[in-house]
């Protein structure tokens, strides 16, 4: 959702915003500005693209060497050059940036209003520019205290950065809910929503707390308080991520470059975890609470989207390893739905991003409720992986196609391993079995590597189906979840209506669906329920569907009924996930292609979203 970039500094501020707000393209926006200071504060914005912003600036006066800038994801009022920001204050003295959502912004307009306040926008930004401005000229204080003051005021979730016409030399930025890191170069600072427009300059950052403000002055040091005046020592930390992986590095897309990362992401995933050789699993993000899970009586899992796919992956596996009760939840729905979680509960957030509200709001009510969160995340330093008591990073690397991919079989592996030490702490699987699983395991970044190779057969696929309305997914089992996970990616990338289900619930309404013009992915892998599958494949072909099967190389009996067939290697049934997810990934991928949308920024979609 929206990214924010700032910087002040010796150099000039243009080009490392513009720059900056490119690299933050992935999160999904609508509009663009940016704000720079030069003696006069002056403000550009545009809708739609960032290059549309490049076009209005090309012959304005773009010197300054500290400035704001903002991609929006439009909330309050529709995405146009009004809403988008920065938003000045009435005496244009002010502009600020925002990511987030003022929840009283109404009210707090209808008194500004009364005080003389016009607004030029619907946004809920301006509302609370203007309130920064009022509270400085009524309550004669500085830029920092008149923002703390305001924050004091809002109800919601905000990032901010705010910049002064009257002073070159300071930044203020602050948040709740919405994310924010500090970079510290030499004599210079950035600030931005991820440290993904920072990389390049330095590796030092500081991630701001819920409810810090942040004084950012030329060549002084940091300086931060919380809302409630209480002064902190900045943390600064180093990035591990390097510019490389920030870059398509050769691919059309990022999301088929991600694709293509599996073998290693997964790999990654497990380096320093997976022992075969010692017949182990050592999970070092958990150790202090391994005992805790397996006495468990229930885990609850809590997640949005694809990690919520994962989740139920993950729920298969630890009941069927670990003998676990699971839940998978919407967080979106748990957060409201007063569940009965106590302190006995262990709740297991998985994001990406780390900055999903409604994951975040999930764990805060599980905390407040006493139970012990822990955190499957891929970005390091993220909210949701400071809010959890602990947690297992899942190293997929940046993902930036808002299509997660690399992201799921991540999580998915991170699963994998946590439900096999679980079961091996237990002693609910016999130790033959654990050394096959934990070596068949190993084996999966090879197996990925050669699903991978040759698109032919899914390119010829995708050309035949790019244009109809509809797609069925039907997987049973552990390909259940990879079912919904195929739809999902078709849908939010081709924008083709597609539904994930599981095989046998078919007949219980789908099944109406199916004529000579729809297609019907089966992922219909050996072992578990696969014969079963085959009745279902006969059902869709009784009623003249057209099947589109995944299945295990050599596979005889699918391939002697489907109108097209996909391999994949064999492998364990619980592990099939790992591998049935490419092809449908790739699928996707061309389907969307062809139909000349944008991959890795599919319409109204957001890589991290941070509002409700
Ligand atoms: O960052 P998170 O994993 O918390 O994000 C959750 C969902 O928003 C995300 O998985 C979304 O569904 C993706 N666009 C799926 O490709």
């Amino acid at each position: 959702m929206c990214g924010i970039v700032a910087y002040i500094g010796p150099k000039d501020a243009y080009p490392i915003l513009i720059k900056g707000l490119k690299r933050l393209e992935y999160r999904g926006y609508d509009s663009a500005g940016i704000a720079l200071l030069n003696g006069s504060l002056n403000v550009f914005k545009a809708k739609g693209k960032v290059s549309e912003l490049e076009n209005l600036v090309k012959n304005a006066d773009l010197s300054g060497n500290v400035g704001i800038a903002h991609t929006r994801w439009a909330t309050h009022g529709e995405p146009n050059d009004v809403n988008a920001h920065p938003h000045y204050s009435q005496s244009k003295n002010i502009a600020l940036i925002h990511n987030g959502i003022i929840e009283n912004y109404a009210s707090l307009r209808k008194e500004l209003e009364a005080r003389g306040y016009t607004f030029q926008s619907s946004t809920d930004t301006e509302v609370l520019t203007n309130l920064i401005e009022d509270i400085q000229i009524n309550e004669e204080v500085d830029l920092l205290e008149a923002v703390r003051i305001a924050l004091n005021q809002v109800i919601g979730a905000y990032a901010i950065v705010v910049l002064a016409r009257d002073d070159k030399d300071t930044l203020i930025a602050a948040r709740k809910g919405s994310p924010l890191v500090i970079g510290i170069g030499i004599d210079e600072y950035f600030v931005a929503s991820d440290a993904s427009p920072i990389i390049e300059y330095t590796k030092n950052v500081v991630y701001l707390d819920n409810e810090e403000v942040a004084l950012i002055r030329r060549n002084k040091d940091l300086k931060i308080k919380t809302i409630r005046n209480v002064e902190k020592t900045p943390y600064i930390q180093k990035l591990e991520m390097n510019l490389d992986a920030l870059e398509k590095g050769g691919y059309e897309h990022f999301m088929l470059k991600e694709i293509y990362e599996q073998p290693h992401s997964i790999r990654d995933s497990m380096r320093g975890r997976l022992h075969p050789e010692l017949g182990t699993i050592s999970l070092g993000g958990i150790i202090d609470y391994e005992q805790k899970l397996v006495n468990a009586a229930k885990i609850t899992i809590v997640a949005c989207g694809t990690s919520w796919h994962a989740g139920l992956v993950g729920e298969y596996l630890i009941e069927d390893l670990a003998r676990i009760p699971v839940e998978v939840e919407y967080a979106s729905e748990f957060r409201y739905r007063n569940p009965i979680i106590s302190e006995k509960d262990i709740i297991i957030a998985i994001s990406q991003s780390g900055e999903t509200a409604d994951t975040l709001a999930a764990i805060e009510l599980a905390k407040s409720k006493g139970a012990t969160i822990l955190g499957i995340c891929n970005v390091v330093g993220s909210s949701i992986s400071r809010a959890t008591h602990a947690g297992i990073y899942t190293h997929a690397g940046p993902e930036i196609g808002v299509a997660s991919t690399k992201a799921f079989t991540a999580q998915v592996t991170v699963l994998t391993l946590m439900a096999l030490r679980l079961a091996q702490l237990k002693g609910t699987i016999p130790k033959t079995k654990f050394l096959h699983l934990i070596h068949e395991l190993g084996l999966i970044p090879d197996k990925v590597e050669q699903t991978l190779k040759g698109s032919k057969k899914v390119i010829e696929i995708a050309e035949k189906f790019k244009n109809v309305r509809n797609f069925l997914y039907l997987g049973r089992g552990y390909n259940f979840p990879v079912a919904l996970e195929g739809a999902l990616k078709l849908k939010e990338i081709s924008y083709i209506h597609a539904e994930g289900y599981p095989a046998a619930e078919m007949k219980h309404g789908p099944i109406a669906l199916i004529d000579e013009e729809m297609p019907v992915v089966v992922i219909a892998t050996k072992r578990g329920t696969y014969e079963k599958v085959v009745s279902n494949i006969q059902e869709v072909k009784a009623r003249k569907g057209i099947v589109i099967a995944i299945v295990t190389k050599g596979d005889v009996a699918v391939k002697g009924m489907a109108d097209y067939t996909i391999e994949i290697p064999e492998t364990e049934e619980m592990l099939v996930p790992l591998l049935a997810t490419i092809p449908l990934q790739k699928l996707s991928y061309h389907i969307a292609v062809m139909r000349g949308c944008n991959v890795d920024q599919p319409r109204n979609l957001a890589k991290s979203v941070t509002v409700e």
